[in-house]
């Protein structure tokens, strides 16, 4: 055992030497357009993905985790605790105002038959995005018999989530904002476009879903000056602060303000 942990520990030293000596020997730090170049866009299947989306590279820690499997479809994990394990599926990616990335999303468990969709406490909305307000907040019951139709303010007949014949004996319910029906229901919170929903309008439900909704990401004014100025924006790999990689050199906020001097140790990425 004791030369089991010797070995691993020399193995992680010797690792450790073929990093630094990789950073070291790296051409990188002297090519002024190494790090705009690496942060040019990447694409999943046919999304252009930039900040603060683009799959996991040195610029900048993604957010939630963006993942692309078999070039398909771009995912995102979220990273909530009360919310782990849960997926969504980006459908479009709109850019177009530099302000704000919007993003129509919809829950990757809606395009897998027999997957799980309801899940009991389930929490959809992460803390960095935002909801657009002409959205309705509602609930989805998938519960394992009927309940008692005043129960729950304003709760309507609905199609069940899963694909047919998977929850044959399963009665499923739509209710306005984020309720819950312990033990009898499990619960998976859903975004409507406009107003009131009335959900005996929509007959498959799971369908419906599938069509997603839109969240938006609001760009931090730095990213917003950076980009302006013809910059890509990033993180500084060790302080995790905000830099603008510009196509001749890596500056504090943008493409004409104070440079980095790429030079020194004080930018190598890890
Ligand atoms: C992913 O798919 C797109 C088109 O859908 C294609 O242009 C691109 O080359 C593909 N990328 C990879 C890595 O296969
Ligand atoms: C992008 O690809 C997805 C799935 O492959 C498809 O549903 C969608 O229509 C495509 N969008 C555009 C703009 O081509
Ligand atoms: C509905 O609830 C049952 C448990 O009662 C669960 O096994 C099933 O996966 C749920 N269906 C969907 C589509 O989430
Ligand atoms: C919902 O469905 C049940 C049984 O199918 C029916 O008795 C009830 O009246 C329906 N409720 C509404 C509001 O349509
Ligand atoms: C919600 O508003 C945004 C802009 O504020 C708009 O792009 C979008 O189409 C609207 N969605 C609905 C469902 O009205
Ligand atoms: C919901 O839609 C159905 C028809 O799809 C209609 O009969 C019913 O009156 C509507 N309910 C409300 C509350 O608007
Ligand atoms: C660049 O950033 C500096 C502050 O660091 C600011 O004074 C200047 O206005 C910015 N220029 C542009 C074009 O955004």
């Amino acid at each position: 055992m004791a030369n089991l942990t010797l070995t691993y520990s020399h193995l992680s030293l010797l690792y450790l030497f073929l990093l630094i000596s990789s950073i070291q020997c790296q051409p990188i730090n002297t090519d002024s357009s190494f790090y705009y170049n690496l942060c040019a866009p990447s694409r999943c299947n046919n999304l252009s993905l930039t900040y603060p989306f683009a799959l996991p590279n040195s610029c900048y820690p993604s957010i939630d985790k963006p993942i692309c499997p078999t070039n398909q479809s771009l995912l995102l994990a979220s990273t909530s605790t009360t919310d782990t394990g849960h997926i969504v599926r980006v459908l479009s990616l709109d850019y177009n105002d530099p302000t704000i990335a919007t993003v129509l999303v919809a829950s990757d468990s809606l395009f897998t038959c027999g997957a799980q969709v309801s899940r009991p406490n389930f929490r959809a909305v992460d803390t960095i995005f935002s909801l657009p307000l002409n959205y309705t907040r509602g609930t989805h019951l998938n519960c394992t018999a009927p309940i008692p139709s005043d129960s729950i303010p304003g709760l309507q007949n609905a199609s069940c989530l899963g694909c047919k014949g998977q929850d044959p004996t399963n009665v499923c319910y739509y209710a306005p904002g984020f309720v819950s029906y312990p033990t009898t229901c499990e619960t998976f919170h859903v975004f409507t476009p406009g107003g009131a929903f009335n959900a005996s309008g929509v007959s498959d439900m799971r369908a419906f879903l599938q069509l997603g909704y839109q969240i938006r990401y609001d760009k931090p004014a730095e990213c917003r000056g950076c980009e302006k100025s013809g910059g890509r924006c990033g993180s500084q790999p060790i302080s995790g602060s905000f830099v603008c990689f510009c196509t001749s050199s890596v500056h504090r906020m943008n493409c004409s303000d104070g440079m980095y001097h790429i030079h020194s140790q004080k930018f190598s990425f890890t």
